[in-house]
């Protein structure tokens, strides 16, 4: 059986190109809610995708590689260019296993919890440059910075080109899929500069790593160098920024829960599961059907494009009972915050030490934070990240 889809590569830039200038917006929420009440798979015109609600189907979705590809095909001539698919985000076994297992060598739980004092002072510096009396903004002053700075240390990117990073990253998670492309072209050229000086003067960063790294006993080729570095500079950095902005607004909205956690500090790591639940913010990365194949009683052709709703599944009320109650406590809480199966977030360890270190100390030395402006909220805007803008928080007891 062939895992590579039927269809044309404009039709395909066609569907994603509609599919990226759908914006996710606050109210997104309530449409879940709405749209699960009544469907359990949807065909979404606008996005030019069938969109999948439920928690069991979307599991099946992501345990099922070969009927459901991650494989984007990007070159007019069908084949797969690593660089602007995203790397092993954007791959099938069994190349996907061969790359992942290589790159997991360095987001194991214990080379990450080495970072952990690096994370504490970067944290800590970040916090002293905000003023008891004028607050900040928690996405510009800390979300947004810590995973930049910590990404950009550990690919061994020198530190006055993170500005240049940020630009690069928001740039790309937007919703031009031109200027995506463009984007990644930049930033391929900057890591291919990066990765021929590292084979000059190898040091102790990843970058050196994967290009010392063998796979059956072989180098790896300059392209899956390149895409690897972009999907860990995009994957790593506006994901974290919005959990943590995220973990901020449900702690602001649910007053009780973060008085719990500041009475039990020890509930942060549960509390932080669950804003991966309620307000997810990867709801969905696109699979392509391979084959012909049924979907909730429904013929599904090859060639179309599938979005698993994370953030909806996270809401099924069969898997997570009183779904909408936002609860620091539940167990078990078999959220998909990070996905599920061979594509299951790789810098997981990772997210969940920046944002404990981030709120911890938040919370320590500002207990009485709370959202300066009431209302609504505005998104960066993306088509499946969900995270703010901008934060702006105050300090003064309430
Ligand atoms: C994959 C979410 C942070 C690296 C994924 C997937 C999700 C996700 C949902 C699965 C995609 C799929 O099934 O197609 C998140 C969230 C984060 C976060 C919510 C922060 C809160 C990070 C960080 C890194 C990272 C910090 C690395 C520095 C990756 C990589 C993959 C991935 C490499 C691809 C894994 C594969 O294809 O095998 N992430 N991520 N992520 N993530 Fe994350």
């Amino acid at each position: 059986m062939s895992a590579t889809p039927s269809y044309s590569y404009e039709e395909l830039q066609r569907r994603r190109t509609r599919q990226a200038s759908v914006l996710l917006t606050p109210d997104i929420y309530d449409w879940y809610e709405q749209m699960m009440a009544s469907h359990d798979l949807y065909y979404d015109e606008t996005r030019a995708s069938w969109l999948l609600f439920r928690y069991e189907d979307v599991m099946r979705v992501l345990q099922d590689t070969r009927t459901f590809s991650s494989q984007r095909t990007t070159n007019p001539d069908g084949s797969v260019d690593p660089i602007a698919s995203g790397g092993i985000l954007g791959m099938d076994p069994p190349r996907h296993r061969q790359l992942r297992s290589l790159i997991s060598m360095a987001f194991t739980p214990r080379a990450i919890a080495q970072l952990e004092p690096r994370i504490r002072a970067i944290v800590n510096d970040l916090l002293d440059h905000v003023g008891d009396e004028d607050g900040m903004d928690a996405i510009n002053d800390l979300a947004f910075p810590l995973p930049i700075i910590v990404i950009a240390e550990l690919l061994g990117v020198p530190a006055s080109d993170r500005e240049q990073f940020r630009q690069w990253s928001s740039d790309f998670v937007g919703t031009d899929y031109a200027l995506r492309l463009a984007t990644s072209k930049k930033i391929a050229a900057y890591f291919q500069a990066l990765v021929e000086q590292r084979r000059r003067q190898p040091g102790e960063d990843l970058v050196s790593e994967l290009i010392r790294a063998e796979i059956d006993g072989e180098r790896l080729p300059a392209p899956d160098i390149l895409g690897t570095c972009l999907l860990l500079l995009i994957a790593g950095h506006e994901t974290t920024t919005g959990l943590i902005g995220n973990a901020i607004v449900c702690l602001d909205e649910h007053a009780e829960a973060k008085q719990e956690l500041l009475a039990h500090p020890e509930l942060l790591p549960s509390a932080i599961e669950e804003v991966l639940r309620y307000r997810a913010v990867v709801h969905t990365i696109p699979r392509i059907v391979a084959v012909d194949t049924m979907l909730c009683g429904q013929e599904i052709k090859a060639g179309n494009l599938l979005l698993p709703l994370f953030a909806a599944a996270n809401l099924d009320s069969r898997q997570f009972p009183d779904p909408g109650t936002f609860d620091i406590r539940r167990d078990p809480n078999r959220h998909l915050g990070f996905g599920y199966g061979i594509h299951f977030c790789l810098g997981a360890p990772l997210a969940r030490l920046e944002t404990r270190i981030a709120l911890s100390a938040l919370l320590e030395r500002f207990p009485n934070f709370h959202r300066r402006h009431a209302g609504q909220l505005e998104l960066r805007p993306s088509s499946f990240i969900y995270g703010l803008k901008q934060l702006p928080i105050v300090f003064e007891s309430v």
